[in-house]
């Protein structure tokens, strides 16, 4: 069967300031998005890639990706979950593999540890332990959360199309949402950990486009 890469930019990305949003941001001589198109193109396993971008972001896009050969790209809506469900009802094939636009570097080994967990259950997602103390907070620190079996959940997220997209079917609309698995959960979906990779931080702040272009640069050399 066939394996998307579903991959969403349709995001504002206000919080990285500037006026034009992270994904499409020039790091190391591409956009953002660009790297997270070519390492989803690079890997054997996955078939097709196909890009959620927001309602006038099309000469944003078409400047993104350059001279890359890719199906028309869908347009998203107002949450990360109203875009992720707009690509899953624009897709076919087997699995697909939901993965943030924001997450320009993506390691093939993790690719691979998805598609082969995708064999055992419905669903997969990459996960770092946490490193640092949590806490509830407010203007005085309150109690302590424990991290113990506390695990940071990014993307891509790895789904049997037909059951992620059933899931987000029946996701109470009123609730907020961060990510697919929790989406999966709700509908009773069994998501395995796979583990993750720092690289695939999310760049949430211009800081963080600044760093990823200081380490890219790095590497280069
Ligand atoms: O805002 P956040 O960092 O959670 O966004 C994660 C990913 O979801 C980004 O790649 C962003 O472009 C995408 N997104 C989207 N549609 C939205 C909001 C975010 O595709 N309405």
């Amino acid at each position: 069967g066939k394996t998307t890469a579903l991959i969403v930019a349709a995001g504002r990305g206000e919080r990285a300031g500037g006026g034009i949003p992270k994904q499409y941001a020039s790091v190391a001589g591409r956009a953002v998005l660009a790297h997270a198109i070519d390492a989803c193109m690079a890997h054997g396993g996955i078939d097709e890639v196909r890009v959620v971008i927001g309602e006038g972001q099309e000469a944003l896009y078409a400047q993104a990706i350059e001279d890359r050969s890719l199906p028309s790209p869908i347009i998203g809506g107002a949450e990360r979950r109203l875009s992720v469900l707009a690509g899953l009802e624009a897709i076919d094939g087997e699995r697909v593999l939901i993965h943030d636009a924001a997450r320009p570097f993506l390691p093939a080994a993790v690719i691979d540890r998805l598609l082969a967990a995708l064999d055992e259950a419905p669903g997969a997602v990459p996960v770092l332990p946490v490193v640092d103390t949590l806490a509830q907070a407010d203007t005085a620190l309150g109690d302590i959360v424990p991290r113990d079996g506390v695990v940071r959940v990014q993307t891509p997220q790895a789904f049997h199309t037909h059951a992620i997209l059933a899931a987000h079917r029946a996701w109470d609309g009123a609730r907020p949402a961060t990510d697919d698995a929790q989406i999966a959960r709700a509908a009773g979906l069994s998501v395995l950990p796979v583990t993750g990779d720092r690289l695939l931080e999310k760049l949430t702040y211009a800081e963080d486009i600044e760093a990823a272009e200081r380490r890219l640069r790095a590497t280069m050399i």
